[in-house]
């Protein structure tokens, strides 16, 4: 992250660029939830794409899974979710405003699971008011199936998709026939009733996340653990990360949740300190046995090696698409002067750059448009692209480099008569003349080479 990116300033370019909105805005808004614009949609979407191709598509041992939002509700008595998935709550008396008292008392986890921190004698950050006691509250959001609203209808919406990858774990096995160690990985929506959302969209009440639950065999589970751990800081490292801004940190026994040996966090430095990108859990074979044990199936792998059954141990990297949103926004962007202009730009990483080349005529002569239109429509089959002949030919590169689009496709006078057209690069503002008739292959090149 340049030390020029600031929340304030990465929330303005969302707002202003369509990167992400408050979602239903006109109506004043909704706290914790957020709608994700056109350039928000494919840059959420280039970061799905990436996890999904490391993590399952380049892989032998793993396959994907998409499993419902609503699960039957002892799924998450089971899990633990219904009993312990609380943060503890507490309302100034005053100003009547609510806060989360392990955050008041500087030892927040960032994520709830039970953590039943008492609250210390603290006063109101608002307003110094006195504050009530601590009560836990329930993270989970309740809804009604079918027509009547009473107790046995009672469902939720899914706090984590791990739950769905638990519970199909028979299915899997059976449909896939893998051999252990193998794993599932799954994109999806979740929902927390967050009392204290906030810093944008890096805590929220509907979010998305991107898990893998990967089954071993008992006994190997630490050495799988560090592999994975490894795998995923590499992961971010190779999408642009900056390293010094990157870190893995081990938690220590009480910040561990309900079903955890060991977890690792991949954290970030945001302005607003370390937070955490992603976990990466030893769940052990927690899950699987409580989920037996309500079920009342049996869910083991039977080892053709040993002849014995077993319960697999399960490592769990957990990540959260919105705070790697935020997280990809905030390292790339950059400011410099620019023959005493300031460029804004965002230094993304090509495979995640929302629009990959943008055409623009050197201005909107009749003679330069129609030329210009036909390189868009030759390039829109291959890449997400824009065309764009409003303003000055040096604004637009502007526009361009803000939105983090590595390349523009310039059409000038020359075109007419050499059939070739200008490749300008959004990083270095280097220019190369490449021959229409290449353009798709020299294009491909950079961005896929
Ligand atoms: N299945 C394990 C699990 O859900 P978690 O640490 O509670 O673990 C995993 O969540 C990831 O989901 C976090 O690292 C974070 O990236 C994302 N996440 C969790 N709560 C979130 C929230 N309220 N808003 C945005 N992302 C969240």
């Amino acid at each position: 992250m340049s030390t020029n990116a600031t929340v304030e300033k990465i929330v303005s370019l969302c707002k202003r660029r369509g990167f992400v909105f408050q979602s239903s805005e006109i109506y004043g808004g909704i706290g914790g939830f957020w709608d994700y614009g056109p350039l928000g949609v494919e840059l959420k979407n280039n970061i799905k794409r990436a996890w999904w191709k490391a993590v399952v598509q380049e892989r032998d041992d793993m396959v994907g899974l998409d499993a419902a939002i609503v699960m039957n509700p002892t799924v998450w008595k089971a899990s633990g979710h219904l009993d312990t998935f609380a943060d503890p709550m507490v309302d100034c008396k005053e100003c009547k405003r609510r806060f989360r008292a392990d955050e008041l008392a500087h030892q927040a986890p960032a994520s709830a699971h039970g953590h039943a921190a008492e609250a210390p004698v603290v006063r109101c950050p608002e307003c110094g008011g006195e504050l009530t006691e601590p009560r836990m509250f329930n993270l989970m959001f309740r809804t009604y199936v079918g027509p009547v609203e009473d107790d046995a209808s009672v469902a939720y919406l899914r706090p984590e998709t791990a739950q769905g990858m638990f519970v199909n774990f028979s299915n899997v096995l059976q449909t896939t026939r893998k051999k252990l160690p193998f794993g599932m990985a799954q994109i999806g929506k979740a929902f927390r009733n967050e009392i204290t959302p906030g810093n944008f969209i890096f805590r929220d009440r509907e979010f998305e996340q991107m898990e893998i639950e990967y089954f071993v065999k008992p006994g190997t589970d630490e050495e799988w653990h560090q592999h994975w751990v490894e795998e995923r800081h590499r992961w971010y490292l190779n999408l642009g990360l900056s390293p010094e801004r990157l870190r893995v940190r081990r938690l220590d026994r009480e910040e561990l949740a309900h079903y955890a040996k060991d977890t690792y966090e991949v954290e970030y430095l945001f302005p607003m300190g370390w937070s955490e990108l992603e976990g990466i859990a030893n769940r052990t074979d927690f899950d699987l046995g409580r989920h037996a044990e309500f079920a009342g199936r049996v869910l083991e792998y039977f080892d053709e090696e040993t002849g014995e059954h077993v319960v697999p141990y399960v490592i769990e990297p957990s990540s959260g698409v919105d705070r790697l949103f935020m997280a990809f926004l905030m390292d790339s962007y950059d400011e410099e002067e620019v023959r005493n202009e300031t460029r804004a730009i965002l230094r993304l990483h090509k495979d995640l750059a929302p629009t990959k080349v943008a055409v623009l005529p050197l201005s909107r002569n009749e003679q330069l448009v129609p030329p210009a239109r036909e390189v868009w429509a030759l390039l829109r089959p291959h890449w997400m692209t824009q065309f764009d002949d409003a303003q000055s030919i040096g604004r637009r590169y502007r526009r361009q480099d803000e939105v983090g689009t590595p390349y523009c496709v310039t059409v000038d006078f020359d075109t007419l008569t050499d059939q070739a057209v200008t490749i300008r690069e959004r990083d270095s503002m280097e220019q190369v003349r490449v021959p229409i008739a290449n353009l798709v292959a020299a294009l491909r090149e950079k961005l896929e080479g």
